[in-house]
């Protein structure tokens, strides 16, 4: 349940904000919208600008006031540095998809997934025989509009064409909104893990759902 202010005391005693979730947004709807005036494009190494622009612009959208901005900037040079990114743009084990906007040719969604053997996780509670969704961001102007819903249904489409019987993720304890639009597709927590943001020690929810 979300509370009701808008910020939350987190486990340094440090107030931060949360990113809430509409409460008019409990129907079930799993329906895949038309991409019309969308199209979808797999990311290569020569996007690496504008991987690097999507990754600090959504990082500080999302963490914006749970640490000092110079502990948000440490984070993000070395999180989405050039090289960390290359890294993950060269390695074939690792998925990267634009939604484009077919009008103004802007990025309006990513979405990352990562085949077994290149997860951020690969310990015992994360359950075998999984796909992991590293990134789904669909950007603030394009948000509500099935975006994150149809780059949802083809990772898990891509999981079962690749025979997968699970998909995994981490979504931020704070992100209500996040962990609605999941549950929403039929994941649920089976565990958490603990991340540093500068000095500010922050928790991911994993969630995960069968793949059928
Ligand atoms: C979470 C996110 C991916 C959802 O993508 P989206 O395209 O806006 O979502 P959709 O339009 O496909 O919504 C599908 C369903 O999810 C739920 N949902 C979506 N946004 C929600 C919100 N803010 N609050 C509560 N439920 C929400 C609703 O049930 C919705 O169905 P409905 O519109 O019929 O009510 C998107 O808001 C986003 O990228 N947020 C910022 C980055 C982020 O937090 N990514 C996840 C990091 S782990």
């Amino acid at each position: 349940m979300a509370p009701e202010h808008e910020t939350v005391i987190n486990h340094q005693g440090r107030e931060i904000a949360i990113i809430p979730a509409q409460s008019s947004h409990h129907k079930s709807s799993q329906d895949i919208p038309q991409l019309t005036g969308f199209t979808m494009r797999q990311a290569n190494v020569d996007d690496i600008q504008t991987m690097q622009w999507i990754a600090s612009v959504t990082f500080e959208d999302t963490f914006a006031g749970t640490a000092a901005q110079r502990d948000m900037d440490d984070f993000v040079a070395q999180a989405f540095s050039r090289e960390a990114l290359l890294r993950e743009l060269e390695n074939a084990k690792m998925h990267h998809f634009f939604l484009i906007n077919d009008e103004s040719d802007e990025v309006a969604a990513l979405l990352k997934f990562n085949d077994s053997g290149a997860q951020t996780e690969e310990g015992e509670n994360i359950p075998s025989h999984s796909l992991e969704i590293q990134r789904l961001y669909v950007m603030t102007a394009y948000k509500g509009h099935k975006l994150g819903s149809y780059l949802m249904n083809y990772a898990l489409e891509y999981g079962k064409r690749h025979g997968y019987e699970q998909c995994w993720l981490g979504v931020w304890e704070y992100n209500y909104a996040a962990q609605e639009f999941y549950k929403n597709w039929g994941f649920e927590r089976f565990s958490e893990h603990s991340f540093m943001v500068g000095e500010d020690n922050q928790t991911d929810f994993l969630f995960k759902r069968a793949i059928r």
